[in-house]
């Protein structure tokens, strides 16, 4: 019994660490977003039109900032927006079409790394994201996101912090998803550390890592790897180990089992051996003492 539970722990780590190793990367950017907009709607009432309110976060997400601002479109249309570093210029068109709008800015500040994934590249600056929503009634923002239509000048983000190593790196732009943190393009910066944005999302600036790095990151990924299939193997084993002690043990009592039943050649069940001597069982039940019910 001991043994048994010992084992299905065992098993149930196992199990579990293998899940979780499956899960290392899991992207939320959208549930952190959701989360973002509900804090917003829970803390902003009746917001005042062109003002910024700070999203307060949790404490387990300090390093990530987040503002948002509710806009008549029409003004959003006719004068564009410029705020932080982003540079949203007029005649830019949110759709579905309404009287008001919200527009969400995140700076991911260390938490850039954790939520994207830029392989082959270092980014050089925090990601910077925008997300624009209907804003109609008392909530700040609505559960539903605007697209914006760039037909003339694209919105500019002018990072102003950058971390360059080396000073022939030239950074490079990149948009990256929503879904998974990857990659969806790249683009060349068109003044210093300016990016063109053609629609809302998260942008960041990286540079190519140099051949060296690239086979030191490969080297690392290769000794985690190397844990992560030693820890397996071993936890694998010490069940294989348990398994095999169990089976052994089972094997065991089966063969007592057998050698108390029929010992020698294949004797009736009614029998057995008390010293040297044989007897019937059904003689010994026979002989035993009668215990009175008092
Ligand atoms: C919002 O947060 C920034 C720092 O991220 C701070 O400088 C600013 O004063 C805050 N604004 C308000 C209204 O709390
Ligand atoms: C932060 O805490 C909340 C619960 O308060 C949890 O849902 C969320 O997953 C946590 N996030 C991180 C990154 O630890
Ligand atoms: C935003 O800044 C640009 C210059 O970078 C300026 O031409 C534009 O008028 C500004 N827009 C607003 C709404 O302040
Ligand atoms: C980011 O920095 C803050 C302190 O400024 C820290 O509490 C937080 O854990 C850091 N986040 C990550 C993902 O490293
Ligand atoms: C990264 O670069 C190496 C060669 O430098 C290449 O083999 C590998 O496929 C690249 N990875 C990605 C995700 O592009």
């Amino acid at each position: 019994m001991e043994h048994h539970k010992w084992w299905q722990l065992t098993t149930l780590l196992f199990v579990s660490i293998m899940f979780q190793s499956s899960l290392v990367k899991t992207n939320d950017i959208e549930s952190l977003e959701d989360s973002l907009c509900k804090q917003v709607n829970k803390e902003r009432e009746n917001p005042i039109t062109g003002l910024f309110y700070n999203i307060s976060l949790p404490s387990n997400y300090t390093g990530i900032k987040a503002r948002v601002v509710r806009l008549r479109t029409s003004s959003f249309y006719q004068r564009g927006i410029n705020y932080s570093l982003f540079n949203i210029p007029p005649h830019i068109v949110p759709l579905p079409n309404r009287k008001r709008m919200a527009i969400l800015f995140e700076n991911f500040g260390n938490w850039s790394s954790h939520y994207f994934n830029v392989p082959n590249y270092t980014m050089v600056a925090p990601v910077f994201g925008f997300v624009a929503y209907t804003s109609s009634g008392n909530d700040f923002l609505d559960n539903e996101k605007m697209n914006l239509v760039i037909k003339g000048k694209p919105i500019l983000i002018n990072f102003h912090y950058v971390r360059v190593q080396e000073k022939n790196d030239t950074p490079i732009c990149v948009k990256l998803s929503d879904n998974d943190g990857g990659i969806l393009g790249f683009r060349s910066m068109t003044k210093d550390y300016a990016c063109e944005a053609y629609g809302s999302g998260h942008y960041t600036l990286v540079v190519p890592i140099s051949e060296e790095s690239y086979i030191k990151s490969q080297s690392k990924r290769f000794t985690q790897w190397w844990i992560v299939g030693f820890v397996i193997g071993f936890v694998g084993l010490v069940i294989l180990v348990l398994i095999l002690v169990n089976l052994v043990k089972a094997a065991k009592r089966k063969k007592i089992k057998n050698l108390e039943n029929n010992s020698e050649n294949g004797e009736p069940f009614d029998t057995f051996w008390i010293g040297d001597t044989k007897l019937p069982l059904a003689s010994m039940i026979r002989t035993q003492p009668v215990l009175e019910n008092d």
